[in-house]
Parts: structure tokens; C-alpha cells; sequence
């Protein structure tokens, strides 16, 4: 029986996207999770219950169709497609992608050493995590593995940022942040024909010139279809990873103990990087729609309704994780939900995984005594990629970094792609 009335859940769900609560908007949810599955106001389904988001994930009764005109691109990427075209493009990137990420690990811990030798001499003792470590970094291997020129990286790395306030619920935005959102669109894809043709007259060894040639079972992918890949590649590699380093880092620093366990022990990395994906994670939630009734935790939802799958509700869930609300840096049976599941799990988790286990452990293991300048840190605006637009630190040196540094051994499952 329901308990919650739409319009309590509705105010519950608001509390959470205010962004005055961007730092915890956990409360929220945990009010919401008395009902793990409760119809708001506007008519939209909130699901916040470990159990419930993980069966709709898998439910083929759900479309990842988001029913929103307003947040609909004219050709959708397969992020909102359902089978079988849905599973047609997954398969073509994946089969490309993959094998690209799997050597990666020793270029990714250079580019982390280069970052944090320069910030630091140019400003020794200080560093905001962001934008002088967590932004770059997966920038540079985005467009590295993409195929986006070096000198275009603040371009692409402008655009995405723009971009991914389109993913929040569209009445948290003004007019104006909705008009500034179709142009960035635009601009994105007059940037990204412009690079198609550019490798279409020149192919390179890159993603983007695989995914052209490839002339697979169902034939090469339509020039509209290779935009909206790229464009959906671009904004999930560059404006997930860096939240998950910059909530890693800030969630380190508030656990003392767990930073110094990281600095002795690199191999805490890889449970600890899935830890925070549970307790703090970078994608807050995700949107689907019903193409039929769906009984469920004694409800039902009816066919054509708005679904909102709360992760980060599902992740701080009591009756899956034990002190859900405790970060508990080598969590066993951590099966959180900050990739998501199903069919759409992220395509990206391996590299996401392996950026930031190799971030926060040079972080640890090369800063001494570092400290954080402002707790909570100002919180970019986003509600759904939720993360710092800030993450100033200070500390008493730069140890120089490892010859090798550390990476973590055992890691499980680092490049899969299935959830
Ligand atoms: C910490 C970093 C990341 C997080 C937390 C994250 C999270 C997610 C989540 C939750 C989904 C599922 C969305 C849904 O079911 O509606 C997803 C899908 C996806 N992610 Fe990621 N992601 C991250 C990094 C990346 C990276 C680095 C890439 C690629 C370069 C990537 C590419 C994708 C793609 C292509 C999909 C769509 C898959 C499909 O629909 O089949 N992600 N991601």
C-alpha cells in the first residue's frame, strides 16, 4: 500500500535536485526509499529501491526512451535506443573500443605523472583536483582514443560541459540555460562533421577511423549515426570520469584512514574506486520510459509513464548493503548500481575504473599531508552528473612519483562491459 503521496514525493525528489543540497542530497533519497517505487506529482515514477532498479534495468518492458521532446536529439544514440538497433550499435563500439582501453593502464599513469608534476610547480603546495587533475586527464584519453587533434581538447572539453545539463530533469532549467543548451548542440555537431570529414579525406589508427571502415554484418554505421556516437562517447568519456575522481579524492580526504591504508597498500584501489561508485557516485540517475504495465513492489506502473531509476538512491540502499551509509573502502559484495545494468551498462567502465584507480592512488601516494581549503567544496550545477566545479587542496610537498608508480594488481573485471 502506498503511504507516500504524490505530492510528498514529488517534494522529496525536488529536495534532491535543489541545488542548495547539491553536497548530500542522500536524506532525500533515504525518505524516498520508504517507498521504493512511488508516482510524483508530474506524473514521473521515482524508483529508489536497490531491488526495483536493478529488475527494471533488465526489464525488457522498460524503453530507454526518456519521453521528454525537449531532451531529444532528432537521431538518438544508442544510450536511448532499445533492441534490436539498440544492440546493433553497442556492438560496433564496443568491438572497437575495448581492445583500444585494454593497454592503456602505463599511458594513463604517465599522463597523471605529467599533470601533477606541472600544477605543482607552478603553484607548490596547492591544486584543485578538478581542473588541474580529474578534468584533463580524461579529456586528453577521450580524445586521444576518439581522435580528436590535441589542440581541439578545449573545444570538445567546452562543448561536453555545456552539454550535460541537458540530462537534468528540464524543469530544474531556465529558458535561457534550454536556448544556451541547442546551441551548444548545434555547435557540436557542426564540430564533429567537420572532424568526420576530416578523417574521412585522411583515415588514422583511431576510433573514429575504425568505426568508419568498418563494414560489419549490418554494414558501416550512416555519417548521422557516427556524429551522435561520437558526440554520446565524447560527453560520457570526458563529464563521468572526472566526478568520479573528484568525489574519490574528496571522499579520501574526509576518511583520513582509508587515504593512508591507499598510500601503503595500491591494491585498495581497485575496491575502493567500486566504493565510490557506491557511496558517491558520479551518475546520479537515469531515465526511462514503460511500453507496458509493470507490477511491481505492489504497485503498478502503467504503460507510457516516465520512470526515473534513482542509482544513487538504489547504491545507499539498507536492505542490500550493510551501514550503506558508511564508506567502507574494501566493501565486499559491492554490487552498486554506478554503472548502471542491463543491456545499457557502461561501455566505458573500464577505462572510467582504471582512470581513477590510477588518479587516487597518485594522489596518495605523492602528496604529503594533503588537506582540503573548503568542505563541502562549491558543487558544479548538474544534478544527474553530480560532482565539485571545484576541489581546491593544500599540501606540505610532492613526493617525485614511482618508477613505476603503483597500480593495482587483481583488479576485477577492469575492461568488462556487462553488467
Ligand atoms: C566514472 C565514469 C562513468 C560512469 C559513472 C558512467 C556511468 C554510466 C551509466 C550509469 C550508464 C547507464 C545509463 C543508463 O542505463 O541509462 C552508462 C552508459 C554508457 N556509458 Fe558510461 N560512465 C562512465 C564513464 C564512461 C566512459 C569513460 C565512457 C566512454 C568513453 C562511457 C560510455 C558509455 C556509453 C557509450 C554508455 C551507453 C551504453 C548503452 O546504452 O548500451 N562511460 N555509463
Amino acid at each position: 500500500m502506498t503511504t507516500t503521496t504524490p505530492h510528498a514525493a514529488g517534494e522529496l525528489f525536488a529536495q534532491a535536485l535543489r541545488y542548495d543540497n547539491r553536497p548530500d542530497p542522500y536524506p532525500y533519497y533515504a525518505q524516498l526509499r520508504s517507498e521504493p517505487v512511488v508516482c510524483a506529482q508530474d506524473g514521473t515514477w521515482l524508483v529508489s529501491g536497490h531491488r526495483e532498479i536493478s529488475l527494471l534495468l533488465r526489464d525488457p518492458r522498460l524503453s530507454a526512451d526518456r519521453l521528454n521532446p525537449l531532451q531529444q536529439p532528432v537521431r538518438k544514440s544508442l544510450l536511448m535506443e532499445d533492441p534490436p538497433r539498440h544492440d546493433q550499435l553497442r556492438h560496433l563500439v564496443v568491438q572497437h573500443f575495448v581492445p583500444r582501453i585494454m593497454g592503456m593502464r602505463e599511458h594513463i599513469d604517465e599522463l597523471v605523472t605529467g599533470l601533477l608534476d606541472a600544477h605543482t610547480s607552478e603553484r607548490p603546495g596547492q591544486l584543485d583536483v578538478v581542473a588541474d587533475l580529474a578534468y584533463p586527464l580524461p579529456v586528453t584519453v577521450i580524445c586521444e582514443l576518439l581522435g580528436v587533434p590535441r589542440e581541439d581538447e578545449s573545444v570538445f572539453g567546452g562543448l561536453a560541459r555545456r552539454l550535460t545539463r541537458g540530462l537534468d530533469p528540464v524543469n530544474t532549467q531556465t529558458e535561457d540555460e534550454l536556448r544556451e543548451l541547442q546551441q551548444a548542440r548545434a555547435e557540436l555537431v557542426d564540430y564533429l562533421e567537420g572532424l568526420i570529414a576530416r578523417h574521412g579525406a585522411t583515415p588514422t589508427d583511431d576510433l573514429l577511423s575504425a568505426l568508419m571502415r568498418d563494414q560489419g554484418p549490418e554494414g558501416s554505421m550512416d555519417p548521422v549515426d557516427l556524429r551522435v556516437t561520437l558526440g554520446l562517447l565524447m560527453i560520457a568519456g570526458h563529464e563521468t570520469t572526472v566526478n568520479l575522481i573528484a568525489n574519490g579524492t574528496l571522499t579520501l580526504l574526509r576518511h583520513p584512514d582509508a587515504l593512508t591504508r591507499l598510500r601503503t597498500d595500491p591494491d585498495l584501489a581497485t575496491p575502493m574506486v567500486e566504493e565510490v561508485l557506491r557511496y558517491d557516485p558520479p551518475v546520479q540517475m537515469s531515465g526511462r520510459s514503460t511500453v507496458a504495465d509493470i507490477d511491481i513492489a505492489g504497485v503498478t506502473i502503467p504503460k507510457g509513464a516516465r520512470v526515473r531509476l534513482l542509482l544513487a538512491a538504489g547504491n545507499r540502499d539498507p536492505h542490500r548493503f550493510s551501514e550503506p551509509d558508511r564508506f567502507v573502502p574494501d566493501r565486499r559484495d559491492n554490487a552498486h548500481l554506478g554503472f548502471g545494468g542491463g543491456i545499457h551498462y557502461c561501455i566505458g567502465a573500464g577505462l572510467a575504473r582504471a582512470e581513477a584507480q590510477i588518479a587516487l592512488t597518485a594522489l596518495a601516494c605523492r602528496l604529503r599531508s594533503p588537506r582540503l581549503v573548503a568542505d563541502p567544496p562549491p558543487y558544479r550545477e548538474n544534478a544527474v552528473l553530480r560532482g565539485p566545479e571545484h576541489l581546491l587542496i593544500t599540501f606540505d610537498r610532492l613526493s617525485p612519483a614511482p618508477v613505476p608508480t603503483p597500480v593495482p594488481t587483481g583488479s576485477t573485471a577492469t575492461f568488462g562491459t556487462s553488467g
